[in-house]
């Protein structure tokens, strides 16, 4: 379910970037730092949906707001980018998703953060909630960007460090440095050696929160893993969509029952093929939108049988204990399932 939020203030972050402060409202008010919500739109008479993350702190910005970065060719996020405007109106759900604050992070070591673009909007906020919650708690944040111009947040992360003490510090990584390099920022990526740099000078932290693109986040993983960083002391989330050419995890075929309320249908399904995908090519209709386990349009009750999801962006853990599923990200383990949208 969407609900419409009127759009507050459009602040531009960078020539690609956008802030858009959205109207308080009971339906996205209780967020916590680190989740998102989906936005959907029509684009070229298609609805179509998808994820921004919160760059607002609760208890430090009056108004919710989340960031979008206009992707090269990217539909959704071209259209907002270009088009949105104060007092219209923003199709979204209500605020989701796992990545969080550590409850156990919060009280012993320092924490680091590495962000690659527009990565930083969920990190953002996270940082804010721990400059102002945990005055003892040091914060390093590894940045990476293509050049100044790409720093989304640039100003407020200098002021936050500036006003911090100490207590925070970021460092650039840019692929292309100004001739004249007034943030002291190092030319590069994220690997082992800039690591190395960093968690020096941090001798114990308490975890790691990575987010932006898929190829920055293995590397960041792997030089992390190549320090002896423990794996589960690393908390991620992917901006890009899965793979959906996954591996078959089981040969052979499902029965499919999918309760609607206009009555029951059975069909059999190929347990290597995602199965939503699988019950649309057999010619019956269900509900989705993204068809990359973020919007949560596939969500239905799982009532009997196994599913395995691939990637699961749209679900909350009260979803799942509940025992709804993502057809789009999953994939049939039992010989039977029934699925119901009542
Ligand atoms: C949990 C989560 C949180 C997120 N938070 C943020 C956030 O805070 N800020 C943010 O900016 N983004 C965020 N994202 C990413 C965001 O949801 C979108 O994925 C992003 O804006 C791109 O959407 P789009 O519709 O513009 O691009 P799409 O139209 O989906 O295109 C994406 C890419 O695929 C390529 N592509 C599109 N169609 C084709 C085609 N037919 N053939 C080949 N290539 C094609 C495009 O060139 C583009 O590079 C988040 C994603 C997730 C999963
Ligand atoms: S269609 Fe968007 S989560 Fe499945």
């Amino acid at each position: 379910m969407n609900k419409q939020i009127k759009v507050r203030r459009v602040i531009r972050e960078t020539p690609d970037a956008i802030t858009v402060v959205l109207e308080p409202d009971p339906w996205i008010d209780h967020y916590k730092p680190g989740q998102f919500i989906n936005v959907s739109a029509q684009v070229l008479g298609e609805v179509i949906s998808r994820s921004y993350s919160f760059s607002s702190t609760p208890g430090v910005d009056d108004f919710p707001a989340i960031t979008i970065k206009r992707v090269a060719n990217g539909r959704l996020s071209t259209q907002l980018v270009e088009n949105l405007k104060p007092e219209m109106l923003l199709e979204t759900s209500q605020p989701m998703g796992r990545f969080a604050l550590k409850e156990d992070a919060e009280h012993s070591g320092g924490l680091l953060f590495i962000a690659g673009g527009s990565g930083i909007t969920p990190l953002f906020s996270m940082i804010k909630s721990v400059l102002k919650t945990k005055p003892e708690k040091s914060i390093k944040l590894i940045y990476a960007n293509k050049n100044e111009q790409s720093i989304i947040f640039l100003d407020q992360l200098q002021r936050l460090a500036k006003e911090s003490s100490g207590q925070f510090e970021v460092i650039h990584l840019l692929e292309t440095l100004a001739s004249e390099n007034l943030l002291g920022a190092k030319k590069g990526r994220v690997n082992a050696e800039v690591l190395v740099e960093a968690l020096g000078d941090v001798p114990s932290f308490s975890a790691v929160y990575l987010c932006g693109p898929q190829g920055m986040m293995e590397s960041a993983c792997l030089s992390l893993n190549d320090l002896g960083v423990d794996p589960s002391q690393i908390y991620q989330e992917s901006f890009s969509a899965f793979n959906t050419t996954t591996a078959p995890i089981n040969e052979g075929v499902a029965r499919v029952t999918i309760i609607k309320e206009n009555g029951s249908e059975q069909i059999t399904i190929p347990k290597n093929q995602l199965v939503l995908n699988a019950i649309l090519n057999a010619g019956i209709e269900l509900p989705y939108s993204c068809k990359e386990a973020m919007c949560g349009t596939c969500r239905v009750k799982l009532v009997s049988g196994k599913l395995v999801m691939n990637e699961n962006y749209a679900l909350t853990d009260e979803m799942l204990n509940s025992g709804f599923v993502l057809p789009c990200s999953g994939l049939a383990v039992t010989d039977e399932l029934t699925i119901s949208y009542l």
